[in-house]
This record gives C-alpha cells, sequence and structure tokens, in this order.
C-alpha cells in the first residue's frame, strides 16, 4: 500500500482515491518532538478513542473524516486536504497560555477561548491571528469564524462525555481539512491532544509524560479514560 506521509505519531496510507488509513503508532512524542518515546499499546488506545469521539460527534451532527476501522489501532478516514492549523479551544487555564499570558493557572473560561496556531515545529508552532492566516492562505476570517464555531460545538459535546465520564476537559485541539469546499474535522481526538483531569486535578492526559511521569503510568491513566469513556458512550 502506498504511503503518503507519517508524523510524529501516526502513518497515513492510502486507501482509494477518497480514502486513506491512519495507522497509530506507538510512539509518544513531547516539545516539539524532543523529547520521544515508545510505549507498547498506546496507538491502539488513541486509534479506540479517537474512533469512539468522532463516532460520538458525527452523530451529534458535526461532520469527521472519520469512515470507519481497518483494525485495532488504524482508521479509514475520508482523504482530506489537510490545513496545517492546529485549532485549541480552552475550558481552563493551563499549558502555554498561562506562559503568554497574564493569566493563573485553573482560571475558569466562559465562554472558551479559542486560540490557532501554525504546525510548524521548526518554530514551535507559533500563534496566529486572522490576518496571519488570511496572508499565510490557511484559512480565509469567514472559514476561522466557521472553524470556531465548529470548535465550540464539539466542545459541548466532549465536555458533556467526559463529564460522564468522571472527568473535568481542560481543553483540546483540532485539525481540520478541506474537502468539496467543505471545513471537515480531521486527524485524532485522544488523551495526546486533549488535557483532562479528575475533579481532585489528578492529570490523565499527556501532560503526564511531559512531566516525566513513567510510561507506565501514561498507558494506565489512557487506558483508564478509554475504559470510563466506552461505559458512558
Ligand atoms: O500547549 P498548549 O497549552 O497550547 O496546548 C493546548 C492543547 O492542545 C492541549 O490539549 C495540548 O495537548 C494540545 N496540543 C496538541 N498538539 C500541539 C500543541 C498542543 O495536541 N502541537
Amino acid at each position: 500500500m502506498e504511503k503518503l506521509g507519517e508524523g510524529k505519531t501516526k502513518e497515513v496510507y492510502l486507501l482509494d482515491g477518497q480514502h486513506v488509513l491512519l495507522r497509530f503508532k506507538d510512539s509518544i512524542t513531547a516539545g516539539d518532538g524532543a523529547k520521544s518515546d515508545v510505549l507498547p499499546g498506546k496507538g491502539v488506545l488513541n486509534a479506540q478513542t479517537s474512533a469512539i469521539l468522532f463516532r460520538l460527534l458525527e452523530r451529534h451532527g458535526v461532520e469527521t473524516h472519520y469512515v470507519g476501522m481497518e483494525d485495532e489501532r488504524t482508521m479509514i478516514v475520508k482523504r482530506l486536504k489537510m490545513v496545517p492549523v492546529e485549532v485549541v479551544l480552552r475550558n481552563v487555564a493551563t499549558g502555554s497560555i498561562v506562559k503568554r499570558l497574564p493569566i493563573g493557572e485553573g482560571e475558569v473560561f466562559q465562554p472558551p477561548i479559542v486560540e490557532f496556531f501554525l504546525k510548524d515545529d521548526t518554530r514551535h508552532d507559533p500563534l496566529l491571528n486572522y490576518h496571519h492566516m488570511r496572508y499565510l492562505k490557511l484559512f480565509s476570517e469567514e472559514e476561522a469564524r466557521k472553524v470556531e464555531d465548529l470548535a465550540v460545538k464539539v466542545n459541548e459535546v466532549l465536555k458533556k462525555v467526559v463529564e460522564e465520564a468522571g472527568f473535568v476537559l481542560y481543553d483540546f485541539k483540532l485539525e481540520f481539512g478541506r474537502l468539496d469546499n467543505r471545513l471537515i474535522l480531521g486527524d485524532e481526538l485522544s488523551l495526546d491532544s486533549m488535557r483532562v483531569r479528575d475533579r481532585s486535578g489528578r492529570i490523565l492526559d499527556k501532560d503526564l509524560y511531559r512531566r516525566g511521569f513513567p510510561l507506565e503510568v501514561v498507558r494506565d491513566s489512557y487506558s483508564e479514560f478509554l475504559d470510563k469513556l466506552r461505559r458512558v458512550v
């Protein structure tokens, strides 16, 4: 099968003219690839978590690239022309925003804050505004507003299911692609791209890895989240 590309955590293969396979690897990385490890089983956990959440979003009327599963770590997805922008929605302040701005850890955003970043590890994913995105031919202002609305809709669905599973959704990152003039949600939705805490503040997401917790702790936590999601979806 023709390999179309490979990123830090996924491989992309051509299936047919309209579909590609996304194979989730067992690698885990942080700091724009500066830190990297292999965590056996992690690819399956993230593929399964993503599949559950994409299916849930589809049921709530959000169009995603998800079509089905080829095997336990490989999703069949619509072939999109990806836009190299990371769309981040934040309900609770943590991570880069508290380093960049005079905002305290744990402050609650109501309404949530949406930010755009250029997907560019060599430049450490710089923040973008509407002017940058128009100039760089990423999103027009109209598209950027549409993407913000989609992120808010995704948040309504994810926040609720994460709460039902017993946790709190701090933030998440989305990536979009184009297909026949539509903007469709692509990439993945997993603990690599979402921050989830329990009500006492215990971290379940990739921050465990970023902060140097043992790999088994990271895997157990990803697995616990998937189990609890399965009980409520
Ligand atoms: O680092 P920052 O606070 O900006 O991250 C916001 C959210 O986006 C977090 O959930 C993080 O895991 C996710 N993210 C990501 N990929 C990146 C940067 C951030 O999935 N390259």
